[in-house]
């Protein structure tokens, strides 16, 4: 495996024409038929982390999944970014699963949970996830319970799904979308493990 730190411009770009060198050789129509359209199954909110790249992850390729990636998969009420991105996959592509999933070690959720609190505009963006850390420590507080820190950031990471996934299903387009079709789009929390390349399902987190 290349340590891409070390990886120049040009040797990315060396890459890139290796690759599209590679999938002809397999599939002399492999781009033709890209350009004829996308089919996407799914729509995939995730993080910008660069070690969570949905197609890798899923065994995906090109057309399989839309992607919208910010930090520390956020589905905020204000950002026109995701809610064109969401009316795009869900009216346009006629997607018909939406999937937020977040990552265990993820640098946003640890940030957001700092007694520190991040400034400039990393504070005000994780401040959206805040909600998420306050459920985790009142259910924790009702429990009687105190995990050690990285069980801890994992439950708040697990939350962060199901709560953005909440703020997914006030967005007036899925509303639109449910108004027309009852149930779709289905809204799906998965959460996946760098350590294990693993993807699982969010208890309590599909509707
Ligand atoms: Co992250």
């Amino acid at each position: 495996m290349v340590n891409s730190r070390r990886m120049s411009l040009s040797d990315l770009l060396a890459q890139n024409r290796a690759w599209a060198a590679a999938q002809v050789a397999r599939d002399p129509d492999y781009f033709a038929r890209l350009t004829g359209g996308q089919h996407p199954r799914v729509l995939w909110i995730g993080c910008s982390d660069s070690r969570v790249p949905a197609e890798q992850v899923l065994g995906c390729g090109p057309g399989d999944l839309f992607v919208h990636r910010n930090v520390a998969n956020i589905v905020a009420y204000n950002d026109i970014n995701i809610a064109a991105v969401v009316q795009f996959a869900t009216h346009n592509l006629g997607i018909e699963d939406v999937v937020v999933c977040g990552h265990y070690g993820c640098g946003g959720i640890r940030a957001a949970c700092a007694h520190e609190a991040p400034t400039g505009y990393i504070g005000d963006w994780l401040a959206i996830a805040g909600w998420a850390q306050r459920a985790v420590d009142a259910r924790l507080a009702a429990a009687g319970r105190v995990p050690e820190r990285e069980a801890y950031l994992r439950l708040v990471v697990e939350e962060n799904v199901r709560l953005q996934l909440t703020h997914l299903s006030h967005l007036s387009v899925v509303r639109d979308r449910w108004a027309r079709t009852p149930g779709v789009p289905r809204l799906h929390g998965w959460v996946y493990d760098i350590g294990t390349g693993l993807v699982k399902a969010v208890e309590g987190s599909d509707t």
